[in-house]
């Protein structure tokens, strides 16, 4: 890739409009043609003779998320005129975790082709993805990996908080609490209906430290987002202004020609591991962000996560693990006040798309200030990561618990598994006043790992089954193969590795088996004896779902397990060279 400048020496041709311009052997034709379409537009040969940036548009009448986009896309715009380049909206699709069936997970590679393909294929020197509910940040992160063009991240934002009895509420935390206390016949229909109209009071992303904003979070600490961009409310002069910095700074990388490569290394990954355990982040950030570096040929080792869990502490009080909304964060100072306080533990010499390294960037943001939401490093909320990798022989390739979000006392567990055998059998037993179940069972639910074909679905934070949730019961043990919200909180076991639907030990789990959870010793086990389990292996051989043709087809073909970031196999890169975060 060549990186363009505006040349009066060479028109009609000197722009990043010849990128990528199609030849069948007259080169200077097709570009004489690509050049007299777009003036159908009304460009003249000046616009056109400049860097183009592009705008990715995932706005969409379903995505409240992305609500604002149609502001944030003039501002943009704002910022790359205001630098002499020319800037070109397209769209991709656009996925809200709410409504595409079977969920925005299933769906999240297609928006990384989508993305991909479309950069690769129009000509742009430079682009701002513009993304913010849950998949469309990784989606768009992954797409521009390995397309490897200079791009920016912007996200639509926070929304911002509610109030209900003037209690603060926000989605989706709680959304799950007064659900729960609904369930529980603890508050009638006509409140919870109130509470509807209550939790989401703008557009903008969920309100608490969910994967949405935690993925924001990560990925400014991966430098591939304006400093400061991660936090501001969707509906702020604040966002605006990022949003006008982002197409700025776009043409800058547009100018010098940095990409995505450069900016997402192994260090770089490390950094974002680390704010992840910092801010007690989303589980699904795990599967995200080894997804995004699975595309540069970074491996995430689970195990070294875990080792970097232990010494990092919690700093960032936020909910689900601790009190406070997004939009008391930005108030706070935003994510450079969390980097600063982390900066002995980050590599602070990396590369952001300011064209200035991460030390660097720290040293310019406003003075420190008295705030309640980000501890010091010496004071944190939890002294140890938000997220400890399980092991054992139900999950001998690994599984995720958030302990920052669960019961302590949970954390340390022996009991007997109640077992649902997919999400069917849940819906169908899991309120039947019949179901053999007690507070200090595990509940465990197969097949809705990536290969389920139900599309890895958030379920894996399971309902308290209602006697148990009448009679006062919070919080259960929790195990299954599939991911949860990360505005979930509870004792729930996640991601196990590898899953039921291919024949991972938990399709061998039996009601009545006895389950040992210890996050203390990082251990998953089936008590039962080597020699069972073999022989309920070779007695239950798995049968993993398949499908005839489209997008199905190819999802259950070449979808990889969660250690792999649910990524397709045929889009990760083909060489691994290096693992992170590093041992010792
Ligand atoms: Fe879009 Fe929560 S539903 S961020
Ligand atoms: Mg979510």
């Amino acid at each position: 890739m060549t990186t363009s400048k505006p040349q009066d020496t060479d028109p009609p041709s000197a722009s990043g409009l010849k990128k990528g311009v199609t030849s069948y052997g007259d080169s200077e034709f097709s570009l004489f043609l690509r050049r007299a379409f777009i003036k159908g537009a009304g460009y003249s040969d000046d616009a056109l003779d400049r860097p183009i940036v592009g705008i990715v548009d995932t706005g969409s009448d379903y995505n409240a998320c992305h609500g604002n986009a149609p502001q944030l896309i003039e501002a943009v715009k704002r910022g790359i005129l205001l630098e002499g380049a020319l800037p070109m909206v397209f769209p991709t699709i656009s996925l809200h975790e709410s409504f595409v069936n079977p969920t925005a997970m299933y769906l999240r590679n297609l928006m990384a082709i989508d993305t991909e393909e479309a950069i690769r294929a129009q000509p742009m020197d430079a682009v701002v993805l513009i993304g913010g509910c849950d998949k469309t940040v990784p989606a768009q992160l992954m797409g521009a990996a390995s397309a490897d063009v200079p791009a920016i991240q912007l996200v639509t934002g926070p929304m911002l908080v509610g109030a209900y009895e003037g209690e603060r509420v926000g989605a989706c935390t709680d959304c799950r609490r007064y659900w729960a206390r609904f369930r529980a016949g603890d508050i009638g229909a006509e409140a919870i209906n109130e509470v509807n109209s209550r939790l989401v009071p703008s557009v903008g992303t969920c309100s608490v430290m969910g994967t949405a904003s935690t993925m924001a979070c990560v990925v400014e600490a991966l430098g591939m987002m304006a400093p400061g961009g991660a936090t501001p409310p969707a509906v702020s002069a604040d966002r605006v202004r990022i949003a006008e910095t982002s197409g700025r700074l776009a043409v800058a990388l547009a100018k010098n020609g940095v990409k995505p490569s450069a900016i997402m290394t192994g260090p770089a990954f490390e950094n974002a591991l680390r704010v992840l355990l910092a801010i007690g982040g989303s589980t699904n950030a795990i599967i995200h962000l080894t997804a995004m570096a699975g595309r540069l040929g970074i491996d995430i080792d689970l195990d070294a996560l875990d080792a970097m869990g232990r010494e990092t502490p919690v700093l960032v009080d936020l909910k689900p693990s601790g009190r406070h909304y997004m939009e008391d964060f930005h108030r706070a100072g935003g994510m450079p006040v969390l980097l600063r306080e982390l900066a002995p533990l980050l590599h602070l010499d990396v590369m952001t798309v300011t064209g200035r390294s991460l030390g660097e960037e720290l040293e310019r943001a406003a003075r420190p200030f008295a705030q309640d939401i980000v501890r010091p490093l010496g004071d944190p909320i939890y002294a140890s990561g938000g997220l400890a990798v399980v092991r054992g022989n139900l999950a001998p390739g690994g599984a995720i618990v958030k302990q920052s979000a669960a019961s302590p006392a949970l954390l340390e567990f022996e009991g007997r598994a109640v077992v649902f055998e997919n999400l069917e059998d849940l819906a169908a037993r899991i309120d039947d006043p019949a179901l053999d179940v007690e507070a200090d069972d595990a509940l465990v639910l197969k097949n809705i790992g990536p290969k389920s074909g139900a599309g890895m679905p958030e379920a894996g934070y399971l309902p308290i089954p209602r006697k148990l949730a009448q009679a006062g019961v919070k919080d259960m043990v929790r195990i299954s193969d599939g991911r949860m919200s990360g505005t979930a909180f509870g004792t729930i076991v996640l991601h196990v590795t590898p899953e039921a639907a291919v024949g991972g030990p938990l399709a061998q789990v039996r009601n009545g088996d006895r389950i040992r959870l210890s996050a203390s010793r990082r251990e998953l086990t089936l008590l039962i004896s080597d020699e069972e389990l073999a022989r309920r292996m070779r007695e239950n051989p798995a049968a993993p779902p398949s499908a005839e043709r489209g997008y199905q087809k190819l999802f259950l073909d070449t979808v990889t397990q969660a250690d792999r970031g649910v990524d397709f196999d045929f889009l990760r890169a083909t060489q691994m060279r290096e693992k992170v975060p590093k041992r010792g």
